[in-house]
């Protein structure tokens, strides 16, 4: 692997751009900052890095897949707290408007910028004069906080509702936590986890698919017990890790002695730390290239108790990919506390206990009449509920949304034997940045060498990534062979899961170049021979070993 630098980045892009990897969107439009296409190579990449992420989360087994709209009401991102504190600070160079992140224009000057606060971030721009990107300029305008959501209105006209564009997968699968509770049979732990778009609008995406206005994200959320104890088995990875943690110290250790020694705060916070792991490197990233930075209290997110970012180093530094944050019970409580909906689980005591009660049950007389089938569930429920709690208060209740109104209920004091009680469960969060992962394991697989005297270049992707498993190549477009290649390929093309290329465009050595440029792993070639004797050259992309093989024999 060679040294990452400009000149090879500019040759990297030039190549994903030629071959339909990754290319600039709507650039016959003149283009748009910060939104790029995966081509018609590039599709199929970031569909299998989706689905090895999914698969390699639900091999947890007891993850479930969901799917929520991205377009997302605005009492729902108040709730969650993106309304107010989703922002970054933004200036606009006074010579030429270009609006840049405040705390971009001086991370030459403070490790960790993006944990300073306005004032801090005024002063130090004051003091070092830090150039407009853009024209080069030394005059900044004030420090603003710019909300990063993009607004839309939900309908038309008056009765339009105003919305966002999701920041973030996550809040859908907090707003579902009921039937997701009730599909694992009320039993925790468990995780859904949903990919799709993202969409921030960034202040100032210059640093190609790094920063992104729309997004492919790939979350988990985890919902435990906080009071039970996890246990995780940590023995899978005996290798150390490198962990810079929030004091600044870098520390090599493996996760079970950074868990056991506190450096990592919640076991499950490092378990997925390691799951994390394992799923860069099956897509391809570098492990020397691989580190964990915890995030500082002040850099923190609104949400988050604590947090560890998987940092790649690549041709644009060290990147954050993935963000690992122990959420606690703050999205779960703040849906309850805006909704009035109870979304939490139900613990067992392992001994009864007696518990004085101030609370609330149902009015028989009332309550039975107009919940009937479900006013045992209703009672249920609203003796769970705490002392200060209002009416009406909505509930969804075995599927059913109900009204409970202030007659449905009564005032109780009384003594209790309770066998259990309801809690908020806690949240741990893998956050993925499917773009970010894709662009650091294309820029790590990336090699280049020589080959007769001449530069060549080459992705060396795993298979399970590889946008295309095989390319079908007739020596000469004649004779048959042409014809027995195309019967090769949509044979290949209609296995599972198998995605076959029939190139028969220039000179065998070209083709060969045009596959390893994309990592195609392997090359058929049809030749006279084949003709006769049923047999084809299977050529290996890594160590371009040739070999024979029967037709009936090809390893797909
Ligand atoms: P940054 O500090 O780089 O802006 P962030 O802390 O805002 O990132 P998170 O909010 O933790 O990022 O988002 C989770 C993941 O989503 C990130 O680890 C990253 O991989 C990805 N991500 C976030 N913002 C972008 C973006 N604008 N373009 C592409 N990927 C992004
Ligand atoms: N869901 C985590 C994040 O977007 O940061």
């Amino acid at each position: 692997m060679e040294e990452f630098n400009t000149e090879r980045l500019g040759r990297l892009t030039g190549m994903l751009k030629r071959r339909g990897v990754i290319l600039p969107a709507f650039e016959i439009h003149g283009g748009a900052a910060g939104l790029y296409d995966f081509g018609p190579v590039g599709g199929r990449l970031r569909n299998r890095v989706n689905q090895t992420w999914i698969d390699h989360w639900q091999s947890l087994g007891n993850i479930v897949e969901i799917s929520c709209p991205t377009i997302t009401p605005y009492s729902v991102l108040e709730a969650s707290g993106h309304v107010g504190e989703f922002s970054d600070y933004l200036t606009e160079c006074s010579e030429c408007g270009e609006a840049s992140r405040a705390d971009h224009l001086v991370e030459d000057i403070h490790p960790n910028a993006d944990t300073l606060s306005k004032d801090e971030l005024s002063k130090l721009i004051e003091e070092h004069n830090p150039q407009c990107p853009a024209c080069g300029a030394s005059d900044w305008g004030e420090i603003e906080a710019q909300n990063l959501m993009f607004n839309t209105k939900i309908g038309a006209g008056l009765s339009g509702r105003q919305g966002f564009l999701r920041p973030e997968t996550a809040q859908g699968m907090f707003t579902s936590f009921t039937s997701i509770y009730r599909h694992f049979r009320e039993r925790l732990p468990f995780g859904a986890i949903q990919t799709g778009k993202g969409y921030r609008n960034e202040i100032s995406p210059r640093q190609g698919m790094i920063r992104l206005r729309e997004f492919n994200m790939a979350e988990l959320e985890y919902f435990i017990d906080p009071e039970i104890a996890p246990i995780h088995d940590f023995s899978l990875w005996k290798n150390p890790v490198t962990l810079i943690a929030d004091d600044g110290g870098e520390v090599v250790m493996t996760l079970e002695k950074a868990v056991d020694n506190g450096v990592i705060r919640h076991p499950t916070v490092g378990y997925f730390m390691g799951w994390t792991m394992d799923f860069l490197l099956s897509v391809g990233i570098n492990p020397s290239f691989l580190r964990f930075r915890q995030h500082e209290s002040t850099e923190m997110a609104h949400y988050a108790q604590d947090c560890w970012d998987a940092e790649i180093l690549g041709s644009y530094g060290w990147i954050e990919c993935v963000g690992i944050a122990h959420r606690g019970c703050y999205d779960l409580t703040a849906h309850e506390e805006a909704t009035g909906q109870r979304l939490r689980a139900w613990r067992t005591f392992d001994e009864p206990k007696v518990v004085e009660i101030d609370g609330w049950t149902t009015d028989g007389a009332k309550a039975g009449p107009a919940f009937r089938s479900l006013a045992g569930k209703v009672n249920q429920f609203v003796e769970g509920l705490p002392s200060d709690s209002s009416f009406p208060l909505s509930q969804n209740i075995e599927g059913t949304d109900l009204q409970i109104l202030p007659e449905h209920v009564k005032r109780v004091q009384r003594t209790e034997n309770v066998n259990g009680e309801w809690f908020v469960p806690h949240v741990v969060e893998p956050a993925f940045g499917i773009d970010r992962i894709i662009w650091h394991l294309l820029d790590h697989s990336y090699t280049e060498t020589e080959k007769s005297g001449e530069d060549y270049a080459y992705l060396s992707l795993p298979e399970v990534i590889a946008p295309v498993d095989v390319t079908v190549l007739p020596l000469f477009e004649k004779d048959g062979m042409d014809l027995l290649a195309q019967k090769i390929h949509r044979d290949l093309c209609s296995r599972k899961n198998i995605f076959s290329v029939y190139d028969a465009s220039g000179s065998i050595g070209k083709r060969y170049a045009r596959a390893d440029e994309i990592g195609v792993p392997w090359c058929i070639t049809v030749d006279h021979e084949s003709l006769s004797d049923n047999t084809v050259t299977l050529r290996n992309r890594d160590s371009g070993e040739q070999t024979r093989v029967s037709i009936d024999d090809l390893p797909f």
